[in-house]
């Protein structure tokens, strides 16, 4: 498939939308936490938007790190195999670490992350927070602390989430229609 034509994605959640549920999970985390510090960890490149947006509303003594990682091949489909690109972390034991990540689709990459944390480190807690969580597509166990939204089985794009390297700037997400 070529690259999509902006005009034919079609908007599933707008910019308001992501937004005022942003706040909402950000009020829940520092609800949360407290006064605790946080070792926040973005999964990247999907999840940049949406931690950046999401830590600007957070109080607590809070760090960021970024770790890389791939599952998705080409086109639509994940290549069912999580690769670790860059998963250099400080030591995490006794922190309190949130993980951020743009969606949770087969779970596979979520369950990896789990089994990473679990691992390596002794945490004090590891809190998953995706921004939209796929249900119907599970293919694992896994269930994130936080979501923000539910989506049904379709390709989406926008807000980070990218076909092929494109889109992830847009400001809502968005679909393409396969009629
Ligand atoms: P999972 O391991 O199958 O849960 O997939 C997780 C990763 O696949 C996400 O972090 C995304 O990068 C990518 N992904 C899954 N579904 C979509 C989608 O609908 N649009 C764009 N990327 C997706």
């Amino acid at each position: 498939m070529n690259t999509l034509d902006v005009k034919d994605i079609k908007v599933l959640l707008s910019e308001e939308k992501i937004q005022n549920r942003i706040q909402e999970i950000a009020d829940k985390l520092n609800a949360l936490y407290q006064n605790e510090e946080v070792y926040a960890i973005c999964v990247l490149k999907g999840a940049v938007f949406f931690a950046i947006d999401l830590l600007k509303h957070l109080k607590m003594p809070l760090k960021m790190e970024f770790i890389r990682l791939s599952s998705y091949g080409t086109g639509f489909s994940t290549s069912g195999k999580v690769n670790a690109v860059d998963i250099s972390l400080p030591d995490l034991n006794g922190k309190n670490v949130l993980i951020i990540e743009d969606i949770i689709d087969t779970g596979l990459t979520a369950k990896f992350l789990m089994d990473f944390m679990h691992c390596n480190f002794r945490t004090k807690s590891t809190i998953f927070c995706s921004l939209l969580d796929k249900k119907v597509s599970r293919k694992t166990e896994i269930e994130p602390d936080y979501y923000g939204f539910e989506v049904d089985d379709k390709f989406v794009v926008g807000y980070g989430l990218d076909y092929e390297g494109y889109y992830r700037n847009l400001r809502f997400i968005g679909y393409v229609p396969t009629k």
